[in-house]
């Protein structure tokens, strides 16, 4: 075997929460992404996530699907929901009122599953901009979830949190922007960051992934890594190809219905630890 000088990647059992998203529509428009005027076919958006749900069960991960709240068709993109490390949860506040009635809903969630959920005092949206390195929390702001929230975040969690600024407004999330691969290991699309918060990246992880722009905008990085599989949209080829060539194996989905909410893998998707 060549020698690469990376200990090999491994795959650690998670659990997951998701939401089906038997209400899910394009009603408003909160993000580049969504064109109202545009048709969903819900059945299709159900079969693909089906598909994702499936994936991660037969990767031998645990899923937990929050019951979907009528009149909240957002409600399938679950990171959103909150964001949890060590049984505790930041829960979420949403930036805009669409959404506003996920909150409550899915901290109410948690805690029936165990997790202490605090309620945020600032809007903050879950994983969707908070995402775990390991110890440390990369933490998204510019678009959704105010900087006020990270300095909270860190305070309830009681983790390091490293604020990433956002300016490229198809990558609103931070989980749009950058797929967290293993606990020492990321990728990005650097376009989608201030000069600063590149420095950031640059400095905390020297041998990131790099993503070209063509893949990025699909969404390729909003990916979902179990340290080894990265499940990943379809659409991202480049993507699937280097995280191959770096020891990963990519399990690529098809999300393309819930893409016109502006989603996918990783928006679907929220990490119970
Ligand atoms: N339509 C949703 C919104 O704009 C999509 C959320 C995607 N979620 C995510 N974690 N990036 O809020």
């Amino acid at each position: 075997m060549p020698s690469t000088g990376r200990p090999p990647r491994r795959a650690t059992p998670r659990r997951y929460a998701m939401c089906r998203p038997e209400h899910f529509a394009v009603a408003y428009e909160i993000n580049p992404w969504m064109d109202a005027s545009v048709a969903v076919d819900r059945d299709l958006a159900l079969a693909q996530w089906e598909t994702l749900r499936r994936t991660y069960t037969g990767l031998g991960h645990e899923v937990d699907v929050v019951p979907a709240l009528p009149g909240q068709p957002d409600m399938v993109f679950a990171a959103n929901g909150g964001v949890v490390v060590r049984g505790r949860a930041l829960g979420a506040r949403f930036a805009h009122p669409e959404r506003a009635a996920e909150g409550p809903a899915f901290a109410a969630w948690l805690r029936g599953a165990g997790v202490a959920v605090h309620e945020p005092e600032h809007v903050g949206e879950g994983e969707g901009d908070f995402l775990v390195v390991g110890e440390r929390v990369l933490a998204g702001t510019g678009f959704r979830t105010a900087p006020a929230a990270h300095e909270e975040a860190a305070r309830v969690l009681g983790v390091e949190v490293v604020p990433l600024r956002l300016v490229d407004p198809r990558y609103y999330h931070l989980d749009t922007a950058l797929a967290v691969l293993a606990d020492d290991d990321v990728a990005y699309v650097a376009g989608a960051f201030d000069a600063e918060s590149r420095a950031t990246l640059e400095r905390l992880y020297p041998d990131a992934l790099l993503v070209e722009d063509a893949d990025a905008a699909v969404l390729g990085l909003n990916a979902v890594s179990d340290g080894l599989h990265v499940v990943l949209p379809a659409a991202a080829t480049a993507m699937a190809a280097d995280l191959d060539a770096r020891g990963y194996v990519p399990v690529p989905v098809d999300l393309s219905e819930l893409l016109k909410g502006g989603g996918s893998v990783k928006c679907c998707t929220l990490e119970l630890r």
